[in-house]
């Protein structure tokens, strides 16, 4: 759990940002290469691996039940796991620190297994919904043995002995309680389905694959799937490459959008297009990214040449959330810096993120002179070519927020202040190191 003094941060406008730069590895498939191969019996290795904390806490929780992590000096991680329904009881509460994904995954792992854990996190985790998975696990045959107000964190469960599938149509769009009734739907006999009107990010199911399960995903509706999962697999020890965080990338990508001048190749970018909304959304909006090489490693990747642009104002359609659901903060950063309006529709699940990242945004942008709305669950920027800056913004534990704030500040007339720059970490570390690298100015 991140508890060291608050790292006040500030970015100011300098020259052109020009260079390659590699950003660190996806945290949704770090978090699954790890999960499933601690339920895997045998030696898995994984290249590439996100070392932020969200991900370190999801290495930890593997190790307190039972699964053997070690880092090798190459930077490879060799797991030994456990199996399916394998895991040990935790000695200590498990904690997920930041991190909803690696808590929320977890819970799903742990509710196949007839195990009893406790689940805990830091004050930002500790206020975000765990009922949407309590509620599907429950029904696999989990039991709730306590829990905070409202079905938060801590929170202790005991897995299943026997579980039992199930056929769940998921409430909310969310890769997380998808992947976590995936995950319990392993340990169970016959047919695990998860029907999601829209789709959300599918590393899971591609990853179960790779691990050798029998999973089969077809469109469901207009923009929906329908994932059937064969349950009690023996899953096979397999070897991931991580690519590129795309929702990392976004960072440098935009702040070379908006800083004249600028001119940036950024390497291995992951493609998957259940990911890439932002990318589709710049373009729209006038952005000069172009794919300069293309790879498919089990996950396509990329090599994307950024050049700074005149933007404009776009709609972006509430469909396309689940694909940019982490992009909105930056998305809403390069909406100040084009002309006209740009309105994000369909923000709902904003709201409990790492904060609540509509009211985050919207704050950070105001703060800075911006002229935004709220509208129900829309966000509205009104760009002007160019922010004030100017202003300090209040993170709230959120790593988005904090470096989106720091991607404006590159580009406005004043300086841009964050009051915390430490939850970076959770998920891009280096972050400072590797802008700095490519010419921006934060101290
Ligand atoms: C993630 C899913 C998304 C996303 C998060 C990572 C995942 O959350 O915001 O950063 O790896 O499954 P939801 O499933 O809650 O939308």
């Amino acid at each position: 759990m991140t508890t060291s003094a608050p790292s006040p941060l500030s970015a100011r406008r300098g020259g052109p940002l020009s260079g390659r730069a590699r950003v660190p590895g996806d945290k949704s498939i770090s978090h699954r290469a790890l999960i499933l191969s601690a339920m895997t019996v045998g030696e898995s290795t994984v290249a590439g691996l996100l070392e932020g904390e969200d991900v370190l806490n999801t290495a930890q929780a593997m190790r307190d039940l039972g699964a053997r992590l070690t880092r090798g000096e190459d930077g490879v991680w060799r797991i030994h796991g456990v199996g399916v329904g394998g895991f040990a009881p935790p000695e200590k509460p498990l904690d997920f620190g930041n991190s909803g994904t690696g808590c929320r995954l977890v819970l799903g792992a742990v509710a196949g297994c007839p195990v009893k854990a406790t689940f805990d996190g830091d004050a930002s985790l500790r206020k975000r919904p765990m009922r949407r998975v309590l509620d599907p696990i429950v029904r696999m045959g989990a039991r709730v043995i306590s829990e905070a107000e409202g079905g938060r964190l801590p929170l202790t469960i005991e897995g299943a002995r026997d579980a039992i599938p199930i056929e769940y149509e998921s409430p909310v769009p969310s890769a997380q309680l998808k992947s976590a009734v995936l995950l319990a739907g392993l340990a169970a006999p016959g047919e695990t389905i998860v029907i999601e009107a829209e789709a959300s990010r599918d590393h899971t199911e591609r990853m179960l694959k790779h691990f050798g399960a029998k999973i089969v995903s077809k469109p469901h509706g207009e923009h929906g799937r329908r994932i059937v999962l064969q349950g009690q697999p023996e899953l096979e020890p397999a070897n991931v490459v991580v690519p590129a965080d795309p929702s990392s990338a976004a960072f440098p990508m935009v702040a070379a959008l908006i800083v004249p001048g600028s001119e940036l190749v950024l390497e291995n970018v992951m493609m998957n297009p259940l990911r890439t909304g932002l990318f589709t959304t710049l373009r729209e909006m006038g952005a000069k990214i172009e794919t300069i090489a293309t790879r498919d490693d089990g996950e396509e990747v990329a090599d994307l040449r950024v050049v700074a642009s005149k933007l404009k104002g776009v709609e972006v359609p509430p469909e396309r959330a689940p694909a940019m659901i982490d992009e909105y903060p930056i998305l809403a950063v390069a909406a100040s810096f084009a002309e006209g309006t740009t309105r994000m529709r369909g923000l709902k699940e904003l709201r409990v993120k790492e904060s609540d990242r509509l009211e985050a945004t919207a704050a950070m942008l105001r703060n800075n002179g911006v002229s935004v709305e709220i509208e129900g669950d829309d966000l509205i920027v009104h760009g002007k070519g160019m922010a004030q800056g100017g202003g300090e913004v209040a993170t709230h534990m959120d790593h988005r927020i904090a470096m989106s704030a720091l991607v404006m500040g590159l580009a406005s007339n004043e300086p841009v202040r964050i009051d915390d720059g430490a939850f970076i970490a959770t998920s891009f570390p280096g972050f400072v190191e590797l802008m700095r690298s490519l010419g921006a100015d934060l101290s």
